[in-house]
């Protein structure tokens, strides 16, 4: 079915009453033709009117950006001397997916057969090459790392807004991606004339993957990047919980087994399907806070960026910042990896469930150039199935998928821990400045499920931030993250929300852990009113201000 129709047919059946701009908007999509439904919302008054007569009445879908009025991007409150608008056109067109014949199948990056490597560096030689021949061509090196740059650092407003657009930090991370990887590889394999061409994987959460693939650190090949830490290079074993590598980490054994905790909590310890997607963004908002970014995002996602990025760099180039990102080919590796966990989690049997089925999801749209340079409008909606799209991964191991940590024989007294734990009343607000330890109550003594919320996370935008969270530690400083005790991660690259008013970064999100599992791992006492958790400061801490933290029913 044409992506465009079931777009119809969502909004014309969504749940929500059907206002007069969705009836229109119904008509008008049904003639085709790649009419903006902004315009239709402008053709009411203007964004403003429609959002003063309805004003949270009801949301919208996040718009195509107007390409043509692509601003300055900007990063940490800084605005960047660099002009990453990607060409514009007018003709757009509603984008369908290709009938699916023989799916491509994307590999591990780090066994890539000879063949395959040679195909692949010339494709990349080729859309090298477009930067020289004609700079403007949307298929270019350059052009690809533009699109990222607009769409992640603020050079895009919401269409017949002054609001920055952006897809970090929500549920439109993964499909936003999808769809970029998605005509990125598209593009490399019309540059050969090879429709089978599918993207390698950077398979970092296999202890085989575990550091950056040769094929990108070879100095003569189209697929290196000089803008990488220099101590990064292979063998080095990657950390997923990356801080600013001072020291760098020396035990390798230790980092894979930290790698591998790090992914169990961020696939298998999610509760809800905003936790791993991100949470909500709709239309008219603000640029949302980094802690609405799902597991994956704010953890192993955001540890990669930063472990592969120059920090001799000003904003670590490339990997170390969204605006220079896709200026290393090894992103898009990275990324195809970030996809597949979308893959595993959907495909994962845990009790969660894996759809978010809310309109204003669905129908997000967004502006791609595909492999004939021709804009086209593409729908979150139509990515939430790899195999529609025409590609799959390569089957390989997932061992963190039995990497629970091991059970505590002795029961930890709460009281024999919480010495130096304080009240919430006492500590909240809270500058991350050192390591907290809070005693927060249960909902009820003995209760199993239920979930830790640390809420209203302020990071600063201009730092590279992150925290770990542990429950009934009994070590002040925890150390590990392959222990029972760990709950999980908070991690984000500097970004800044906006411009003046239109910023988050007085925004505030909140963040859930899970806390069932964990609670038999710990070997909880049942009878137990309280637990400690406590807070371990790994990168900047002073910049982030935590607001609360309180345990819920599940
Ligand atoms: Cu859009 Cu990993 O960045």
């Amino acid at each position: 079915m044409a992506s465009l129709q079931s777009s119809c047919m969502v909004l014309s059946t969504n749940h929500k009453p059907p206002s007069a701009t969705a009836r229109r908007f119904h008509v008008s999509c049904s003639g085709g033709g790649g009419v903006d439904r902004r315009d239709l919302l402008l053709g009411l008054g203007g964004l403003y009117g429609a959002k003063a007569a309805n004003l949270n009445a009801r949301a919208e879908p996040i718009q195509p950006p107007d390409m043509k009025a692509c601003g300055v991007p900007d990063v940490g409150g800084v605005s960047l001397d660099v002009n990453c608008c990607p060409p514009t056109l007018d003709a757009i067109k509603n984008y369908v997916l290709p009938p699916v014949g023989k799916l491509r199948v994307r590999p591990p990056a780090h066994k890539l057969p000879h063949e395959y490597l040679a195909k692949y560096e010339e494709a990349i030689r080729r859309m090298r090459a477009l930067d020289e021949t004609d700079p403007d061509d949307p298929r270019g090196f350059t052009q690809q790392a533009n699109v990222h740059c607009a769409y992640c650092n603020n050079a895009y407003d919401q269409a017949g807004t002054d609001i920055p657009l952006s897809i970090h930090f929500s549920w439109l991370f993964f499909p936003w991606h999808r769809w970029y990887l998605y005509f990125y590889e598209r593009i490399l394999g019309s540059l050969i004339q090879d429709p089978t061409f599918a993207l390698p994987f950077w398979n970092w959460d296999n202890p085989r993957g575990m550091h950056l693939p040769s094929i990108f650190d070879n100095e003569n090949s189209p697929l290196y990047d000089t803008n990488r830490n220099p101590l990064h290079r292979p063998p080095a074993v990657v950390d997923l919980q990356f801080t600013n590598g001072k020291p760098e980490p020396t035990d390798d054994e230790r980092l894979v087994r930290s790698n591998l905790a790090t992914m169990y909590k961020e696939m298998m310890r999610v509760r809800k399907p905003e936790d791993f997607m991100g949470q909500s963004y709709v239309a008219g908002e603000e640029v949302p806070p980094p802690a609405k970014a799902g597991t994956v995002e704010r953890g192993s996602h955001t540890s990669i960026h930063r472990w592969v990025g120059d920090p001799n760099n000003p904003y670590h180039e490339d990997l170390g910042n969204f605006y220079s990102a896709g200026r290393d080919p090894a992103f898009y590796s990275h990324h195809s990896n970030v996809d597949r966990m979308w893959t595993l989690w959907r495909g994962l049997k845990t009790k969660v469930p894996k759809a978010i089925n809310d309109p204003d999801y669905l129908n997000a749209a967004f502006l791609f150039y595909d492999e004939n340079k021709e804009l086209v409008r593409v729908r979150a909606g139509d990515v939430l199935d790899n195999k529609k799209m025409g590609y799959e991964y390569k089957d390989v191991d997932v061992p963190w998928l039995y990497f629970r940590p091991p059970r505590r024989a002795a029961r930890v007294k709460v009281k024999d821990i919480s010495k130096n734990a304080q009240r919430p009343e006492k500590v909240f607000p809270l500058t991350l400045s050192r390591i907290a330890r809070v005693l927060v109550s249960k909902t009820a003594p003995g209760a199993a499920d239920e979930d830790l919320l640390v809420e209203h996370i302020h990071a600063s935008p201009d730092e590279f931030v992150k925290f770990d969270v542990y429950v009934n530690s009994e070590e002040d400083d925890p150390k590990d993250v392959d222990q029972a005790e760990y709950a999980g991660t908070f991690a984000k690259l500097p970004h800044r929300g906006g411009r003046g008013h239109h910023s988050h970064d007085k925004g505030k999100g909140s963040i859930r852990f899970s806390l069932q599992e964990l609670y038999e791992d710990i070997n909880i006492d049942g009878d137990d009113e309280e637990v400690v958790v406590t807070i371990v400061p790994r990168a900047n801490g002073r910049h982030v201000i935590i607001g609360g933290i309180k345990i819920v029913k599940a």
